[in-house]
């Protein structure tokens, strides 16, 4: 027995962000992150189309990547003051995932990040306010995923708060809001988005009902990111990887991931890789280790013309130099002395990770540090 879980409405299609009209409530907290919501209009336009709505609203600003707990604190402070009925994610994941984060902090305000990021650990939500996602990048699949990712800059890790309580109960899938995303952006979100069609794939507790979604996400990045990485502006191909990420989120939120997660986590908490560059690098290794133990990876490869897992892993490389991705640990800009300090801890809280329960080969802790440190050297492993 299975169960699929997904947002109850999810609008997709250039110009839906109107769908905000539709809404209704008193009043909405909108979390953003940087200025790229302000700049493009996007967040005006929100908050035209809450007015028209009738909804009173509010904005919190300034989530950072990778958000910490101490913005999550703060951002749940400036809920609990304002008491909307609708909390609205509007950005990059880092913005909504902070919402998400700030949302269990609202409901329950005595959480301890500790406790909330054990699995499943969060309670039932919504009882103060529902949440409507509205992604600006087309990477994580955040607005369709039972996961928010905090991270512990003390620790220097990530904490993925995991619970189909923070699955939104309204995700808008608009590709017009990625045209501003900077070329480095779409290639890091777009591979992330990959990995989350790959990873969910290969997943130990894969089914046929996330298999497809997965496989058709895997399929329509490979024919789409190059091109929107070249063409920023061409809406049509922005739409495909709204769509894609979107359909991977589906797929990943069911069966979950596996150490290609497990280890970028790591990689972001420590080193500020971003999550989507860390994932590519890792990828291509973590293909030919689960490859020992699993067919499919060949299926995938089929979709783009090719036979084997080997030959989707050097696709895979081959994607992510055609957008500009480093193709190593070492070419990011990490320094050999401070990666041999770290790299014992990193192999030990990627171990922990969640992720790696659900990979499909069950990984020793001599076997993620080789890959490790094979992904610091970028050279193909064979463990
Ligand atoms: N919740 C999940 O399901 C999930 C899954 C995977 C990863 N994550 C987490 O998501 C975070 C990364 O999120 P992300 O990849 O979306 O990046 P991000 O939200 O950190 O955004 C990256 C940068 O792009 C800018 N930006 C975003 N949209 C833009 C646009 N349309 N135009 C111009 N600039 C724009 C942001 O302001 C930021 O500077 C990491 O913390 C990662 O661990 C979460
Ligand atoms: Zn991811």
């Amino acid at each position: 027995m299975a169960k699929f879980i997904v947002p109850k409405e999810i609008t997709h299609g250039l110009g839906s962000l109107e769908e905000v009209k539709k809404l209704s409530g008193k009043k909405a907290v909108i979390v953003i992150g940087g200025s790229s919501v302000k700049k493009n209009g996007v967040l005006d336009r929100t908050e035209k189309y809450l007015s028209e709505a009738g909804i009173e609203s509010a904005v919190y600003s300034g989530v950072e990547a990778d958000p910490s707990i101490e913005t999550v604190i703060n951002g749940a402070e400036f809920l609990t003051e304002q008491q909307p009925d609708i909390i609205i994610g509007l950005g990059g994941c880092s913005a909504i995932d902070a919402a998400k984060a700030m949302w269990v902090y609202y409901e329950y305000p005595d959480s301890k990040l500790e406790e909330i990021s054990k699995p499943f650990a969060v309670k039932k939500m919504r009882s103060k306010a529902i949440f409507v996602a509205i992604p600006s990048t087309s990477g994580t699949g955040t607005e369709i995923t039972g996961l928010s990712v905090i991270t512990d800059k003390n620790r220097g890790t990530k904490y993925p708060i995991v619970s189909h309580e923070l699955t939104p109960d309204v995700a808008i899938i608009d590709g017009e809001l990625c045209a501003s995303m900077p070329a480095h952006v779409t290639a890091n979100t777009g591979l992330d988005a990959l990995s989350h069609g790959v990873e969910a794939y290969v997943s130990n507790i894969a089914d046929r009902y996330n298999d497809a979604l997965a496989k058709d996400s895997v399929k329509i990045i490979f024919d789409n990111l190059k091109t929107a990485y070249s063409q920023p502006e061409n809406k049509e191909v922005r739409q495909a990887m709204h769509d894609a990420s979107c359909m991977a989120g589906m797929a990943f939120t069911n069966v979950w991931l596996g150490i290609v997660h497990a280890m970028s986590h790591q990689l972001g908490g420590t080193f500020g890789i971003p999550h989507g560059c860390a994932n590519a690098i890792l990828m291509p290794n973590v293909i030919r280790f689960n490859s020992k133990v699993t067919n499919k990876y060949q299926d995938l490869a089929k979709l783009i013309g090719k036979n084997s897992s080997e030959d989707f892993a050097v696709e895979v490389e081959n994607l992510r130099a055609s957008v500009g991705v480093v193709s190593s640990i070492k070419e990011y800009g990490i320094d050999e002395k401070i990666w041999e300090e770290k790299i014992d801890t990193l192999t030990q809280n990627a171990l922990n990770d969640p992720c790696t329960l659900f990979n499909p080969r069950k990984p020793e802790f001599e076997e993620i540090k080789a890959l490790y440190m094979a992904c610091y050297r970028g050279v193909a492993s064979n463990i």
